[in-house]
C-alpha cells in the first residue's frame, strides 16, 4: 500500500474519495444493490453530493473496480450515511463494516457527536447488520419532505 492510500478494509480493497470517473460504476453498484428507486435520481444525488463535503463521498476500490460506496455527511449536529453498498461478489468480507468504520473516523475527526442513518422500511434485513456494528434503534420516527422532485414516487405511505 502506498503511504497516501486509504485504509485497507478487506483483502485488496481500499477506501478513497469519489472521483467523477466513478459515476457509472457507482450508479451500477447502487442499482444492483437495490438502492435506486424511481423517486431518487442517482446522477442528481451524485451531482448534489459533489457540492457539499465531496471528500466524504467514499468509494471502495479493489483491482481498479468500484466495489463499495458510502455517502457520508456532517450537518454540524449529526453525521449521516447514505448509499452504503458493497457489490454482491465482495460481501461478507468486512468491506461494509470497513466503510462504516471509515465514515465514523471521518465524522469523529470533524467533531461529529452522533451518526444517524435511515433504513428503508422494505430493507429491514440490514437492521440486524447495523446492530452488530453498534447501531441502535433510536426511538425516533423518520419524516421527510421532498423539496426537489427527481421522479415519480408511488403512493406508498412509508416510502422514503
Ligand atoms: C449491508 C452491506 C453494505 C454489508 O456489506 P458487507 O461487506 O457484506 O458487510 P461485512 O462483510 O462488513 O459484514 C460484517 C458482518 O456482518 C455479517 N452480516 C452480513 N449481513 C448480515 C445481516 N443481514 N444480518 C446480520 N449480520 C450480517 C457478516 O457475516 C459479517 O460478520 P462477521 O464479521 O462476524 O463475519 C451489503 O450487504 C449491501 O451492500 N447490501 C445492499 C445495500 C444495502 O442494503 N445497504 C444498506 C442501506 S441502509
Amino acid at each position: 500500500m502506498s503511504p497516501d492510500a486509504g485504509p485497507d478494509v478487506a483483502p485488496a480493497a481500499r477506501i478513497r474519495a469519489f472521483e467523477p470517473a466513478d459515476t457509472e460504476p457507482v450508479v451500477a453498484l447502487w442499482r444492483s444493490a437495490g438502492l435506486v428507486v424511481p423517486w431518487n435520481d442517482p446522477y442528481r444525488d451524485i451531482e448534489r453530493k459533489l457540492t457539499v463535503q465531496p471528500e466524504l463521498f467514499l468509494v471502495a476500490e479493489a483491482a481498479g473496480e468500484v466495489v463499495g460506496t458510502a455517502m457520508v455527511g456532517y450537518d454540524g449536529h449529526r453525521g449521516w450515511v447514505n448509499y452504503l453498498a458493497v457489490g454482491a461478489a465482495h460481501r461478507g468480507g468486512g468491506l461494509g463494516a470497513g466503510l462504516m468504520r471509515e465514515a465514523e473516523r471521518l465524522l469523529l475527526e470533524r467533531g461529529c457527536p452522533k451518526l444517524n442513518l435511515q433504513v428503508r422500511s422494505t430493507n429491514t434485513a440490514v437492521i440486524e447488520w447495523y446492530r452488530r456494528l453498534g447501531y441502535e434503534l433510536d426511538g425516533a420516527v423518520g419524516l421527510g419532505k421532498r423539496l426537489i422532485p427527481d421522479g415519480v414516487r408511488p403512493p406508498v405511505p412509508d416510502a422514503e
